[in-house]
């Protein structure tokens, strides 16, 4: 049968990014040649090309539902007169990620950016997740600039222990706790470990993938509805088939990200992350997203942002609710409204529409208790603030609204760990010389020190504390959080200790201050003795293993968490900053 001349202008569907043969016709003949091993007509590769993230992978309990939503992606773009095409690009979850998922976040949207530039595709459909990849994707779709959308694979169902609702992963955390100070024993424990994960989606508390996607919707990147709809529900593949349906108009309208995701939409994204008592670690991915874009968050306007804006929204860790009752309420739309009069409403989106032209078009708000007024709001002050002080020049963030109200204006004597394995080793020590009131320090957990800045922030209670009932110290480091945890936890601490920052001088019966109110975090030692500690600082001894490929590359250019930790080369010149005011 003789090839059908086909209708497509240059460079766009199969014609886009020819491999280099130096023929550019033989490189499309070839092209078509092979991709009609997959069985395609020339009527099919006649057609937009909507490529499809494929996110599922046997490790990422988050995307077990994967397969269903890229199905109807798929119906949703040959409805539109599209041709969907999946392709793999790396997966990630929390759990299954050595030495932190944070660590291959950075490798995971250069894989996003250059497969989606690399492949002919006219849009894409992201399919995002578990915390990691939704901001990987949005970084590699911002620097590839292909028309993008996203989805994302949604929240898990609560599950039941003993009459009360539980869920990934504050009631991880909690229950272990409990574990830990002998409240429940190892069979119990291991009960409630089959209790915890009921469904496929992502973690149903106010964690960091429930944050990314609200962030992402308020960005105008997903379609209005799907931060919220849970994994297992109708919903979940109806919203991915729009997505596909969308995905073939974008191609056409040529909508790129860099018109999506402007100073507007990336300010409408932080006042999210604020009213929803979101995750610390998004902080980090929407900095790392709008440097991407040449936007710098400017740490202190943030901080002045959150004091305007109060917590809205009941989930836990800040409050007691999940994301299934977030749906009920009206998911992203309903916070969004409450939110109208402090956010940019003319910022474009992927409906290709306004953010307000869509909250006008959504269905009204219904009586519901999720999501508060103004007038009554979870937390009145901001979820989140910036700290500075001799031991964060470079800037802290404590999450004020997860934390114990009463340790957030504190002093206390120092109890240093100097590395992760230091505090394996002693935290749990029955002679370890360690109070309620004394402040825990974690040392060489930053993006460089382990590398890949763990979620080890959280430092446990010492056991010897905890079996006395003891719930909540301050702790510091330049560790991360997870969004799911609660307590009185400073994190970020820059620069980090591993790099020589004023954490890696602190000892053990130092004084330090938190003065949250005040925003300041400092060591109350004198610049004499921090002189002469720092003279003789000698840096961590390297390691061998950061000598080699991408942990060479990673150790050798990630930045530091108020750049968003991302490499330095993967950024353009700084063209703006935001908040803008
Ligand atoms: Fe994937 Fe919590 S571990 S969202």
């Amino acid at each position: 049968m003789a090839a059908k001349p086909d209708s497509m202008p240059p460079g766009t569907g199969m014609k886009r990014g020819l491999t280099a043969y130096g023929d550019a016709g033989f490189s499309l003949f070839l092209r078509k040649a092979f991709i009609k091993a997959m069985g395609y007509s020339d009527d099919a590769l006649d057609r937009p090309i909507i490529g499809i993230t494929d996110t599922f992978s046997g490790y990422n309990a988050c995307h077990r539902n994967v397969p269903d939503i890229i199905e109807g992606v798929k119906r949703g773009v040959l409805m539109a007169g599209g041709l969907p095409v999946q392709f793999p690009v790396v997966s990630l979850h929390e759990s299954f990620a050595h030495p932190t998922s944070m660590y291959l976040r950075n490798l995971m949207a250069m894989d996003t950016e250059e497969m989606v530039r690399a492949q002919p595709m006219d849009a894409v459909v992201l399919i995002g997740g578990c915390d990691k990849t939704v901001p990987a994707l949005l970084m590699g779709a911002a620097s590839a600039n292909v028309p993008a959308v996203l989805t994302v694979t949604g929240p898990m169902i609560t599950g039941d222990h003993k009459g009360e609702r539980l869920g990934a992963c504050t009631d991880c955390r909690r229950f272990w706790g409990r574990y830990r100070g002998g409240e429940i024993d190892d069979r119990e424990i291991g009960e409630i470990e089959e209790k915890l994960c009921p469904t496929a989606g992502t973690c149903m508390v106010m964690g960091t993938a429930s944050t990314m996607a609200c962030c992402a919707e308020a960005m105008g990147m997903m379609l209005p509805g799907g931060a919220a709809i849970p994994a297992v529900m109708a919903d979940r593949i109806r919203h991915a088939e729009a997505t596909g349906a969308r995905a073939v108009a974008l191609a056409a309208e040529g909508l790129t990200p860099d018109r999506v995701m402007t100073p507007a939409a990336l300010e409408n994204a932080l006042t999210m992350l604020l009213a929803i008592g979101g995750s610390t670690n998004a902080l980090i991915h929407l900095t790392a997203i709008a440097a991407r874009l040449g936007y710098e968050v400017d740490l202190e306007r943030f901080d002045e942002m959150g004091r305007r804006t109060p917590v809205l929204v009941d989930l836990k860790p800040t409050g007691k609710g999940y994301m299934e009752d977030l749906y009920r309420a009206g998911g992203a739309t309903t916070i969004l409204r409450q939110l109208k009069p402090m956010l940019a409403l003319d910022a474009l989106t992927v409906t290709g529409r306004t953010l307000g032209e869509n909250l006008d078009a959504a269905a009204p708000d219904w009586d519901q208790t999720v999501v508060r007024p103004f007038g009554d709001p979870v937390y009145a002050g901001g979820a989140m603030a910036i700290l500075r002080g001799n031991l964060a020049p470079g800037g802290a963030v404590v999450k004020q609204c997860a934390a114990s109200q009463s340790l957030l204006q504190h002093e206390g004597r120092a109890v240093v760990f100097s590395s992760l394995a230091d505090l394996a080793e002693r935290i749990d020590d029955p002679d370890l010389d360690v109070a309620a009131e004394d402040i825990l320090v974690l040392q060489n957990a930053g993006l460089r020190g382990v590398p890949g800045m763990p979620e080890s922030g959280y430092l446990p209670i010492p056991k010897k504390l905890a079996l006395k009932g003891v719930r909540d110290m301050v702790r510091i480091s330049d560790a991360r959080m997870s969004g799911t945890a609660f307590g009185t936890v400073v994190l970020h601490v820059s620069p980090e200790s591993a790099i020589g920052g004023p954490l890696a001088l602190v000892r053990t019966g130092d004084r330090i201050r938190l003065d949250t109110a005040g925003r300041r975090l400092d060591l109350l030692v004198s610049d004499e003795e921090l002189a002469a500690r720092r003279a003789a600082w000698q840096p961590p001894p390297p390691r061998p293993e950061d000598q080699r490929g991408y942990r060479r590359l990673y150790v050798e250019q990630v930045e530091q968490a108020e750049h968003g930790g991302d490499f330095a080369f993967m950024r353009p010149p700084v063209r703006g900053r935001i908040p803008r005011t």
